[in-house]
């Protein structure tokens, strides 16, 4: 071979390489600009990015390695930690799984990190690195709503369980009245009814939810969620929209007024829980339906107005109400049980 031809092939050769080299390292860092474009792309137009890029380092400082002594709970995605972030903040670390969750982890950075308020758990950070995935959120310091209605050593009295269930409203009323577009949360049940030191409760979980744009009133999509919660109507025919969370949430409206679980098991015949209140509040004994755990501390008044909220909201969509409603209708409940709480007082006081 001349040597004019050596140098052509050698000349090749190294651009080939090279061009090789180059596609190799574009692939390795996709998974990584996918979220940085999402994320540029999902901001645009907002006025500030609120969610901060936290490094593993300071993941793995703030809970001590991961250590077992920070763990507060396991989900489908992975576990979660409390930890301290060095600038002394207290938050929940979830640790996701990257296989098959990633797509939950990108969604709620990109598109709900700028969703705030009151009663929605705060999305604080994150951590995208090569091994790991992390969110980081504002701690809820009193854990989550199952544990406080299931738990032997837990009771929550009659106004504080209204209150929560407002406070849940609120922030379902909030993600479906949203001005860039109506939020379906998708999967409201207890254990993603989180409660701060005061036991405000807060949403948490938007890795499902679905935004639909103005002027449409359903999107198409596969079903998610949990069993026992899902619409069954959206189980049919798969269309996304509020008065799916609208079950849902009737659905935990009845574990609150009952403090029993989607169904009980624990009985001969087990039934679903808005059939067995449907039941007692047609000639049954509604009264059969109260938590034990309550001790009869109740407004049976207020008791009864809920029990029928929560069925309407499980009723046929058409007769479900909106959030706003249903916000109001928990307001009157807790109205009625406070007036009758200084009225008991009262007498007490009088006849000491
Ligand atoms: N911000 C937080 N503050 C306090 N505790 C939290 C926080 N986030 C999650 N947890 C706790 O960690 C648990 C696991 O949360 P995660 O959302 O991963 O799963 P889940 O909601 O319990 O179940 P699923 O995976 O089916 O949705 C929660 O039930 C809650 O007790
Ligand atoms: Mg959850």
């Amino acid at each position: 071979m001349s040597r004019g031809l050596w140098i052509l092939t050698g000349g090749l050769i190294a651009t080939l390489l090279l061009i090789i080299l180059a596609l190799w390292h574009m692939l390795k860092k996709q998974p990584k600009s996918n979220l940085s474009q999402e994320k540029h792309d999902s901001n645009d137009g907002l006025a500030e990015d609120l969610t901060q890029s936290i490094s593993s380092k300071e993941i793995y400082s703030a809970t001590n390695n991961l250590n077992p002594v920070n763990f507060i709970g396991q989900g489908i995605a992975g576990k979660v930690y409390k930890g301290v972030l060095s600038n002394g903040l207290r938050v929940a670390i979830k640790h996701i799984i990257k296989d098959g969750h990633v797509e939950t982890f990108v969604r709620e950075v990109t598109s709900l990190s700028h969703v705030r308020h009151p009663n929605l758990v705060t999305l604080l950070g994150y951590c995208d690195e090569e091994d790991d995935c992390f969110l980081v959120y504002e701690l809820c310091a009193n854990g989550n709503l199952s544990e406080w209605l299931f738990g032997k050593d837990k009771v929550l009295s009659w106004t504080r369980r209204l209150e929560i269930a407002i406070d849940s409203a609120r922030g379902l009323w909030f993600l479906h009245t949203y001005p860039e577009g109506c939020i379906v949360h998708r999967d409201i049940k207890p254990t993603n009814i989180l409660l701060g030191t005061n036991f405000e409760a807060k949403l948490s979980d938007f890795g499902l939810s679905k935004i639909i744009d103005s002027g449409v009133s359903y999107v198409s999509s596969e079903v998610r969620g949990t069993f026992g919660y899902v619409d069954p109507e959206y189980r049919q025919n798969h269309h996304v929209n509020p008065s799916g969370d609208v079950y849902s949430f009737g659905i935990v409206l009845l574990q609150i007024l009952s403090g029993q679980r989607v169904i009980n098991l624990n009985v001969k015949r087990p039934m679903p829980l808005d059939k067995m209140a449907k039941l007692l509040t047609r000639g049954g004994k509604i009264t059969d339906f109260v938590d034990p755990k309550l001790g009869g501390e109740y407004s049976t008044e207020a008791f009864e107005l809920t029990v029928k909220l929560a069925l309407s909201c499980t009723a046929h969509k058409q007769q479900r109400p909106s959030m706003e409603r249903v916000v109001a209708r928990l307001e009157e409940a807790l109205y009625i049980s406070t007036r009758e709480l200084v009225h008991e007082t009262r007498s007490t006081l009088n006849s000491v």
